[in-house]
């Protein structure tokens, strides 16, 4: 038996949501590029879930099942606001999320139809829990969601308490197309790994959102912003950057395991972010990433992932770092509860093997005579 680090190359389930294939990313047959340019959040969520693009009829009826599920306990509320303030975002989102299971007594109803209503109950739910999360960190009172309004959207909204402008819901709504799926990614594997042992949807969800917060995953949005900010302006880019690679440091949203030429996200959001750049005339995030960019390619090959333009996308739609991750997981909520579905669907214990490196042949000897 011999282990391979990191589990690279290995093929460890079979899916119909997503697949990359030659570097091209695609969610049920549908290629990216076409779908961020063209579909909503909404759509995309019916995709994963359902396995095709719904009718008008469709969508209208999800849109109100997701408006009709949106508000979250009174209980998980009250417990938020004995969070500490300080804690980090993503642990907090972990604790609110665990806890909507306490709140819901299908929680551990195991049909597909209960299943199904808590995907789209999950869906609805996390992006109030991250708005209540923001507002009761600084002090202020959340704010219910609105009926009828889009996810991204409804988002904006709790989250500023006015209705937002339509270039940010836009723009924010084409970033959750492109965190919507990604095969078998570190936290839809956690989830799907937690699910197989037929523990129910919610502490999937909740062991997806552990392993995403980690800064090699979805925490390195947040990552990319600090570096940044760090960095402070265009002209210190360069020594920067050189200081980091001569001390063999990771420049984070840079990379991938599966993309080795480029992940085809990217492209989107550095152009969202040139785009938002030049609408608000100030270009400084934008032109240092791309110096980033054109340093880090030149001259170790290593090209942009998702995160890295997502970071000055979500600044200069004025929000703040902390919640660039948990942002991250309410697009991913579509994701990892379709994958759920479909890992109960045709379910078998995730019980891989470990190569064993330890000691051998030891011989116990009592307390007294070690
Ligand atoms: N900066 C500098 N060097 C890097 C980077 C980076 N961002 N990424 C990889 N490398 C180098 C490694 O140091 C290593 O070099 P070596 O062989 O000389 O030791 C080589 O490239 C291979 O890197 P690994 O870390 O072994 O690649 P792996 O496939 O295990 O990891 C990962 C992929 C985690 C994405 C990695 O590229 C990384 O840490 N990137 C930065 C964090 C990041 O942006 N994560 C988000 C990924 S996208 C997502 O999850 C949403």
């Amino acid at each position: 038996m011999t282990a391979t680090k990191g589990l690279e190359g290995v093929v460890a389930a079979t899916s119909s949501i997503s697949s990359i294939v030659d570097g091209v990313l695609t969610y049920r047959g549908y290629d990216i590029d076409e779908l961020a340019e063209q579909a909503t959040f909404e759509e995309i969520a019916y995709l994963l879930w359902f396995g095709s693009l719904p009718t008008a009829t469709e969508l209208q009826a999800l849109r109100r099942d997701l408006s009709s599920f949106a508000k979250i306990p009174e209980q998980v509320i009250a417990q938020m606001k004995l969070y500490p303030k300080t804690a980090n975002a993503m642990a907090a989102l972990r604790s609110a999320v665990s806890s909507l299971a306490l709140y819901d007594e299908a929680a551990d109803d195991m049909s597909r139809e209960a299943n199904e209503i808590k995907a789209v109950k999950l869906q609805a739910q996390l992006p109030t829990v991250v708005a209540a999360l923001a507002r009761i960190r600084k002090g202020l009172e959340p704010i219910e969601p609105k009926e009828g309004a889009t996810i991204a959207e409804n988002f904006l909204y709790m989250l500023w308490g006015k209705e937002p402008d339509m270039v940010s819901v836009k723009a924010l709504d084409t970033a959750l197309v492109l965190h919507a799926d990604h095969e078998l990614n570190a936290s839809t594997f956690a989830g799907r790994v937690t699910v197989a042992t037929l523990s129910d949807i919610y502490s999937g969800v909740t062991s997806a959102i552990g392993a995403l917060k980690g800064p090699l995953h979805g925490g390195a949005n947040e990552a990319v912003m600090k570096m940044l900010e760090e960095i402070g302006s265009l002209e210190a880019v360069e020594a920067f950057i050189a200081g980091k690679l001569e001390r063999r440091e990771k420049i984070m949203g840079f990379g991938h395991r599966v993309y080795k030429n480029g992940d085809p996200r990217a492209k989107h959001l550095m152009k969202m972010s040139h785009e938002l750049g030049t609408m608000k005339n100030d270009t400084k995030l934008y032109d240092m990433s791309v110096k980033i960019e054109e340093l880090i390619t030149g001259q170790k090959g290593l090209k942009p992932n998702v995160d890295f333009y997502s970071a000055s996308v979500y600044t200069q739609l004025g929000i703040e770092r902390e919640l660039f991750t948990p942002i991250f997981a309410i697009s991913r909520t579509s994701g990892w509860t379709a994958h759920i579905l479909e890992q109960y669907e045709d379910n078998r214990i995730i019980r891989p093997r470990a190569e064993y490196t330890g000691l051998i042949e030891q011989k116990y000897v009592p307390v007294d005579e070690r």
